[in-house]
């Protein structure tokens, strides 16, 4: 196997970011993503309209990724896409170029698992970020997946705790819709949150058993709260935007926290990475930075363009499938849900 120069084609269409890298081996040449803002109006993401994007974006991303790499089609080695879990109709246009491109130029295709993508975004080669030894623990947090993942190698991974409702990406979207900011609301909680007291107002966390997760009660909890203050004060939000947006990612992060502090006592392991959308959350970061010093952990906190969706990601699980030659056909197709 010829390891010393492979170059990857990575494709990402998911859900509403249509993305593409290119990796010589674990290294990214280039990482490129068109954010569709078409979503923004609505509140939340529109398959039908991603699709469409999708299609119009896709070309000239690719066509971006391996101009920024200085590379020609014909020296790619593999095309890694991602296969699932998804929109369906966003899937189905990075699956079927994926395809097309690998039987035009007579490469290896490669499915790749987008949460798999997540955790083993920590083995791109970057300066100044190590790489996790296995096993680890990683919490994928995301617009769609909160899991708690025992990662025992790069393709022998044990989910041993996950959301029973809504995902920490929608606990933050929701709770920032009900404020009346705009979609996506994550980045725009912590852009507040940095400005206001986290100990403002208290709000209670869910119980449930064991590493799983719950958001659905918060959000309800939230909206309540909200309300029945704006009922006192008709400019309760914005006179006070700042706090409640630092105490609702406060519940947050101490949500999260707890349940890492059982799985590290379940499991022994202190080796934990983030990974997803959510990791992109400066309080997250914060926190996780500082459990190394509390708590003698080694966090691995990812480089902020791996956080949210991207093409770098599915190209590095894309280089190790490559090494161990996991290839797929040209019947592969795309999954909406995926076995992990
Ligand atoms: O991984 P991702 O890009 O897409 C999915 O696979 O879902 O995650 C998107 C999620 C959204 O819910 C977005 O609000 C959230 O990540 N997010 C954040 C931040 N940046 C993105 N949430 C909190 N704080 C942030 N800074
Ligand atoms: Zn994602």
């Amino acid at each position: 196997m010829q390891s010393e120069a492979v170059f990857i084609l990575a494709i990402e269409s998911s859900c509403d970011d249509t993305a593409a890298a290119v990796l010589h081996n674990d290294k990214v040449l280039s990482n490129v993503v068109a954010n569709q803002l078409v979503h923004q109006q609505y509140g939340g993401v529109v398959p039908e309209l991603a699709s469409r994007a999708h299609q119009q974006n896709i070309v000239p991303v690719i066509d971006a990724a391996l101009q920024k790499a200085g590379l020609k089609k014909e020296q790619l080695n593999a095309i890694a896409f991602t296969q699932g879990p998804g929109l369906m109709g966003s899937l189905l246009v990075g699956t079927s170029f994926a395809k097309s491109l690998s039987l035009a130029l007579n490469i290896p295709l490669i499915a790749v698992n987008h949460m798999h993508a997540h955790i083993l975004a920590h083995f791109i080669d970057e300066e100044g970020f190590d790489k996790p030894e296995f096993p680890f623990l990683a919490l994928t947090i995301s617009g769609g997946h909160t899991q708690i993942v025992k990662v025992n190698g790069f393709f022998d991974m044990e989910i041993i705790g996950e959301t029973t409702d809504d995902a920490v990406g929608e606990a933050f979207d929701k709770s920032a819709k009900i404020l009346g900011l705009p979609y996506p609301g994550g980045p725009l909680i912590d852009k507040h949150a940095k400005l206001g007291n986290p100990n403002a107002y208290a709000f209670t966390k869910p119980k449930v058993p064991g590493l799983d997760f719950s958001f659905s009660g918060l959000k309800t909890q939230i909206l309540y709260f909200i309300q029945n203050n704006v009922s006192k004060d008709p400019e309760f939000i914005e006179k006070n935007m700042d706090d409640i947006c630092a105490s609702i990612q406060q519940i947050i992060i101490n949500i999260l926290m707890d349940k890492l502090l059982l799985a590290v006592s379940e499991t022994g392991i202190t080796q934990i990475a983030i990974g997803g959308g959510v990791s992109a959350n400066s309080g997250i970061r914060n926190t996780l930075k500082a459990a190394e010093s509390k708590y003698g952990w080694k966090t691995f906190i990812p480089k902020f363009e791996y956080t949210t969706d991207n093409a770098a990601m599915i190209g590095i699980v894309g280089y190790q499938k490559y090494l161990e030659q996991q290839f797929n056909d040209n019947a592969v197709v795309s999954k909406a849900r995926i076995q992990f």
